[in-house]
């Protein structure tokens, strides 16, 4: 077996460990489509395979866990057409992860109220997250439907209901992590937004209170390996000193 699949990716692993972490706005695809004179939804499409290379290249250099924004609480005010088609894009991207998710070794998981989305969509989803438990390699978080603000107002929920049914206990920091969507996954080390924009956007607010935050010009769809060894290396000459001296 080809143990990496470019030199590149070589080369980055052995300089340093890359974070075991990865977070992603996938900002810039409307953009990019408009520049070349096509819909919104071609931006979204050229997005969604990005991801798939942006995926298999974390896998590759060995990074456990990528967390990608793919559609926000917010979204839902775009307008019909772009959510429909979101929606349809996500569903082809999810049947054709479920057919190589084994080979391609990327771990499907979500975060967000999926509740909401149309009973084929978490038909799909139940059968992804089914599948994913049999799968080693990197693990990709699909927000969806996801909003930072919400999580932590759902996890306050959970916690109050606990405690009104008096199986409170101390509520800790890691008591709280434990009841958001992202239980269990490291927080990231690295939150790249590509696309020009400098703000979070409601995305993992808890989770990256000590991410490195990488800005970058490139807009999602022109994303690739060279742009994430570029935010890798940015990352590794920032000092992280977690609020010590
Ligand atoms: C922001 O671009 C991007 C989104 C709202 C959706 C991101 C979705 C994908 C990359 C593809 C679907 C994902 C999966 C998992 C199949 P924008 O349209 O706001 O860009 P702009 O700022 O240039 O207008």
């Amino acid at each position: 077996m080809k143990l990496f699949r470019s030199k590149r990716a070589r080369t980055a692993v052995r300089k340093e460990p890359p974070p075991r972490h990865i977070a992603i706005i996938m900002d810039g695809n409307g953009r990019w489509a408009k520049r070349r004179g096509l819909p919104g939804t071609a931006g979204h499409s050229a997005g969604a395979e990005t991801l798939r290379r942006v995926s298999s290249y974390c896998r590759d250099i060995g990074v456990q866990y990528l967390t990608v924004y793919a559609f926000s609480t917010e979204n839902w005010k775009r307008p019909k057409e772009e959510v429909d088609a979101l929606m349809a894009l996500l569903d082809k991207y999810l049947l054709e992860a479920i057919e190589k998710m084994e080979r391609e070794r990327v771990r499907m998981a979500f975060f967000g109220d999926t509740t909401v989305l149309s009973p084929e969509l978490q038909a799909r989803i139940a059968q992804t997250r089914k599948l994913a438990q049999k799968i080693d390699g990197v693990q990709l978080n699909v927000c969806l439907n996801y909003g930072g603000r919400d999580e932590i107002v759902r996890a306050a929920r959970r916690w109050a209901e606990r405690a009104a049914a008096g199986e409170g206990g101390e509520l800790t920091e890691e008591v709280f992590s434990d009841l958001l969507w992202s239980a269990g996954v490291p927080d990231p080390e690295l939150l790249i937004r590509p696309g020009g924009e400098k703000r979070l956007s409601n995305f993992l607010p808890w989770q990256t209170t000590y991410s490195e935050l990488v800005f970058m010009d490139t807009l999602w769809p022109d994303f690739g390996p060279k742009q994430i060894d570029e935010a890798i290396a940015e990352y590794h000459r920032r000092e992280r000193r977690f609020g010590g001296v």
